[in-house]
């Protein structure tokens, strides 16, 4: 407690009592009469409001004026019971300090009815809003609940670097990181960049993912996870695709491919099952305003075991399923967000977990099946998004992946760490990366993956 306060999720749960209460907060709304002012105040511990009740001859005119919707007070009063304000108690206030006002003519968060567009233009106002509000505690609750799951399973945290010198998924463009300047760039004899003169000495990049790292984690600690921030320069400007995202990536020795889907689906059931638990009121204020169905959703989602197929049977049921899509279907496609939505939605209604994908559009770590077409990669598919998780059974043996890297023309001299792990102590091991925003949207049944991080990275966009 600061200054005695107390926040208002817990003031909500009190019963009256005598003693003064001292809370903080901004101003929703203030509405009222020349005797009493009703002020709805909000200081994000909670999506409910506490009213304040101002008997307004007893205050300083001037100070009601300047408490506006957005303006920051102090409230000290007696916590009463409430008749009217839909909470059981509401305080009544004996004095109100003003910290900040907000003008009324040029604060942009007035009483309501902004779209999202509009408030992603104010991301930094935005988190003042019930939706962001609930958003991002939901977004907190999930990313503890994430720590607590492998913590309570045994797994390690590991910190993996977000400069390297490789790439770990050979799809997308990444950011280059680089102190050269730019305007006067050091060349080599034959015309390419003189990366032995910039800062790392070699050239180097923003991370697609913590996964090779997290491999030679697991390779001595047998089971880890990252969650950290990774990086794809992709210019895909789709409400599913960020610049910049958060990815939460196990990594398990001794873990087949069917241990690794276990896990997966254990996993995201364990997160919904804790928003259920202990963001009801968050997830409720979103299901109103936005998504009718999605404590429904993620209750299905819970009950259900996720359908699991193979890849070559979820092309034939997409190729007979007589759907005209806009990428057409053949064996060796890689899969569009509305082939997946299809298999999810319309035909299983169910989530999916595809596996056995063809080797060709798969990344060269993932081990190789017997018929030397596939390998034992694993995406699953949800319902709205799309893929929300991809991963793999790894490639153990030395031979094969240094035949594949050889065949992809991945430089030996990037990797030549990651194929020591196959040449020291090599063992069966799998892992997975779940992508933080795609697990928010599920969760919150918001539409745009701009709205469930607070200050989103996408093309042409990196204000705030
Ligand atoms: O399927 P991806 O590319 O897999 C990997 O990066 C592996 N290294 C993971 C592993 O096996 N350890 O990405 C994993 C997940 C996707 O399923 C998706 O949820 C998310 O990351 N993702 C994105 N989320 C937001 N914006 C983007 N641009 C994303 N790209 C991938
Ligand atoms: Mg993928």
């Amino acid at each position: 407690m600061t200054g005695g306060r107390i926040k208002i999720k817990e003031l909500l749960k009190s019963a009256p009592h005598s003693q003064e209460v001292v809370v903080k907060g901004w101003v929703r709304t203030k509405r009222g009469n020349k005797k009493v002012a009703f002020i709805a105040l909000n200081d994000g511990s909670t999506i409910n409001n506490i009213q304040v009740v101002v008997d307004v001859e007893k205050f300083d005119e001037e100070l009601l004026r300047q408490i506006t919707t957005g303006a920051c007070i102090k409230v000290i009063g007696a916590l009463v019971e409430s008749l009217g304000s839909g909470q059981p108690v509401e305080v009544q206030a004996t004095s109100m300090e003003l910290y900040g006002t907000a003008n009324p003519d040029t604060y942009p968060l007035q009483k309501k009815g902004h779209t999202l567009e509009f408030l992603r233009e104010i991301a930094h106002l935005r988190p003042r809003t019930n939706t962001f509000g609930a958003v991002f505690r939901i977004r907190h609750a999930m990313a503890y609940a994430i720590h607590k799951y492998f913590n309570d399973k045994g797994f390690c945290y590991l910190h993996t670097p977000l400069i390297t010198g490789s790439d770990a998924e050979g799809a997308g463009a990444m950011f280059s990181v680089t102190t050269l300047d730019l305007n006067n760039v050091p060349k080599t004899e034959d015309g390419k960049v003189d990366y032995t003169q910039d800062f790392f000495g070699k050239s180097c990049n923003l991370t697609v993912s913590g996964q090779l790292e997290g491999e030679l984690g697991a390779m001595a600690l047998s089971e880890i996870y990252t969650f950290g921030p990774t990086f794809r320069a992709e210019n895909s400007n789709t409400p599913r695709h960020l610049a910049e995202f958060w990815m939460i990536e196990p990594e398990m020795a001794f873990y087949e491919i069917e241990d690794n889907m276990n896990l997966a689906e254990d996993f995201l059931k364990y997160l919904i099952r804790y928003a259920l638990d202990n963001s009801m009121d968050d997830l409720q204020f979103l299901a109103k305003m936005y998504d009718g169905e999605l404590i429904d959703r993620l209750n299905f989602v819970l009950n259900n075991d996720f359908v699991r197929l193979d890849y070559t049977e979820g092309i034939d049921i997409l190729m007979k399923s007589g759907h005209k899509f806009e990428f057409p279907v053949s064996w060796g496609l890689d899969l569009q967000s509305e082939h997946e939505r299809y298999l999810v939605e319309q035909h299983f209604k169910k989530p999916v977990i595809l596996t056995n994908y063809p080797k060709e559009i798969k990344a060269f770590y993932m081990k190789q099946n017997d018929d030397g077409k596939t390998v034992r990669a694993m995406d699953v598919l949800f319902p709205k998004i799309g893929e929300i998780i991809g991963g793999s059974q790894r490639e153990e043996s030395l031979e094969k992946l240094t035949k594949r890297i050889e065949e992809l023309h991945i430089p030996q001299k990037d990797v030549w760490w990651y194929l020591d792990t196959r040449r020291f102590g090599t063992a069966p091991h799998s892992g997975f990366g779940l992508g933080f925003e795609r697990l928010l949207l599920f969760v919150t049944g918001m539409a745009n993956i701009r709205d469930v991080i607070p200050f989103p990275r996408t093309p042409k966009n990196a204000e705030f």
